[in-house]
């Protein structure tokens, strides 16, 4: 991956650790993809959500959006490009993710990459990349084809070893990712912007505190 041949920087690429407990694998993982982004020459933002926590999205916006949440909300509609790492619970992306992402808008991340990771005890965990994926295109985004799934059944704490049959492509899987990011990050651009084609087919943004 050559970082100069990217089209993104130097708008900087969000990423989203989305496990609830500190010092997780996730956190790990996202630290991972944090210094092969650094290599290939990209700029880039950590949010973890263990470590600044959001409040639960309601409907409607009668509340104060609270401090962590604006600052979110700046990051994503700064980023050229999202990468959403997530823990695999019960078959799917974790609760704090799909928190995070509900508070976003559709006009600050729409037309934007997203690689999708996955951490989780086995190969089961895909499924929460295929999830996300979902999600991403409800949002207006667009994921890119390469996908990681980081497996290990260790305990709590442990570091995932990139050594193991399953995780031993990890690191070529995000360089790739992460050149797919750069890519579609100039060949999107003129998605971007106020959702002229609403991807979600409803107004609801507008009545709540987007
Ligand atoms: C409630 C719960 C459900 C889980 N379900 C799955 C699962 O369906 N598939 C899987 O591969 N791992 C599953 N796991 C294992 C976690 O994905 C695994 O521990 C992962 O590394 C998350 O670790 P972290 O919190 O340290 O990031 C589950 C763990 C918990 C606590």
């Amino acid at each position: 991956v050559r970082g100069r041949d990217d089209a993104w920087t130097p708008r900087p690429v969000l990423i989203l650790a989305g496990a609830a407990t500190p010092g997780s694998r996730t956190r790990w993982v996202a630290d991972l993809v944090t210094r092969r982004l650094r290599a290939a020459g990209a700029s880039d933002r950590l949010w973890d959500l263990a470590e600044t926590p959001l409040p639960p999205r309601g409907g409607g916006d009668a509340a104060p959006e609270a401090a962590a949440v604006k600052e979110l909300r700046v990051w994503a509609a700064t980023a050229g490009a999202l990468v959403w790492v997530t823990p695999c619970y019960h078959g799917s992306y974790s609760g704090v993710l799909k928190n995070a992402l509900d508070h976003l808008c559709v006009d600050e991340i729409a037309g934007k990459p997203v690689g999708l990771i996955s951490v989780g005890a086995s190969l089961t965990a895909v499924q929460a990349c295929e999830h996300l994926r979902a999600v991403a295109r409800t949002l207006g985004c667009v994921c890119v084809p390469t996908q990681s799934v980081v497996t290990g059944s260790g305990h709590r704490g442990d570091t995932p070893s990139l050594h193991t049959a399953d995780n031993r492509d990890v690191i070529v899987r995000i360089d790739r990712m992460i050149h797919e990011l750069g890519a579609l990050a100039g060949a999107t651009a003129a998605l971007r912007g106020p959702s002229r084609h609403l991807p979600l087919g409803h107004d609801y943004e507008r009545e709540s505190a987007c």
